[in-house]
């Protein structure tokens, strides 16, 4: 079982300066490529834009950086419900990524063909279409914590939640906000990296977080990895 670790920090400023810091020395620390899975939702829109600014913005080698979606919300790009919309317009778009590397997940046509066409984009990255221990899918995954625990789009009593055979889920009933249909990294997808980092802030992530850390099998207390899952939590969340 992954090691697990909890960092709490004073307030979701300086979670975003932790993580910055964090994975700037990851990524730094390398040399070949660099696979990114980012979240959604609001909380990385700090994260995001810190890395989008100086320092960050010359300091990270962004040529070896492969950034994927751990999640989407089945809507058009143009919609402000859109994960990949806020990844480009606080990250994406303002740094020298390749664009090559950049795999958004794919929301214009029926979600399950969607979402089998995002797995095969994650095999050909990968190389196999076996997730095989010992050689992770990605470096880094991402993650929030919703108010009723879930992470990504795997959502308690949902079906994408107990999919184990494969690497995306088509998730046609939401069980948060906003009540679209919803694309998916699975838990053995997420299993498959080195690091975790969930990033949870405010007094509204107290009863998950506690949740969670007292042990429920919620979908984000389900998270493993083969290194280690950080949780980059702050005092309001931590109920202090
Ligand atoms: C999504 C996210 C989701 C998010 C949590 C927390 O697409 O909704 O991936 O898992 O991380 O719901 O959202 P906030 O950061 O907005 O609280």
């Amino acid at each position: 079982m992954a090691e697990r670790r909890i960092i709490e920090l004073a307030n979701a400023d300086e979670i975003a300066h932790r993580v910055a810091d964090w994975l700037a020395g990851l990524i730094e620390a390398g040399t070949g490529p660099f696979s990114l899975c980012l979240s959604g939702g609001s909380t990385p829109k700090r994260l995001f834009a810190l890395m989008a600014a100086e320092p960050y913005r010359s300091t990270i080698p962004w040529d070896r950086l492969h950034v994927f979606m751990g999640d989407e919300r089945v809507v058009p790009e143009s919609d402000p419900n859109s994960n990949a919309a806020m990844s480009e317009s606080t990250l994406l778009s303002h740094v020298p990524i390749d664009r090559a590397n950049v795999h958004l997940m794919p929301t214009d046509g029926e979600p399950e063909q969607e979402a089998r066409a995002y797995e095969r984009t994650l095999q050909q990255a990968y190389g196999s279409d076996t997730l095989h221990p010992g050689r992770p899918l990605f470096d880094v995954v991402l993650l929030g914590l919703g108010k009723d625990g879930h992470t990504a789009s795997l959502f308690p009593g949902k079906p994408a939640v107990e999919v184990t055979d494969r690497w995306v889920a088509a998730v046609p009933e939401a069980g948060q906000e906003p009540y679209v249909p919803r694309l998916s990294l699975t838990l053995p997808a997420i299993a498959s990296s080195r690091h975790v980092a969930f990033l949870v802030s405010g007094a509204d992530k107290v009863e998950p977080l506690r949740r969670v850390l007292a042990g429920e099998p919620l979908p984000s207390g389900r998270v493993t990895s083969e290194g280690e899952v950080l949780w980059y939590v702050d005092r309001a969340a931590m109920g202090h």
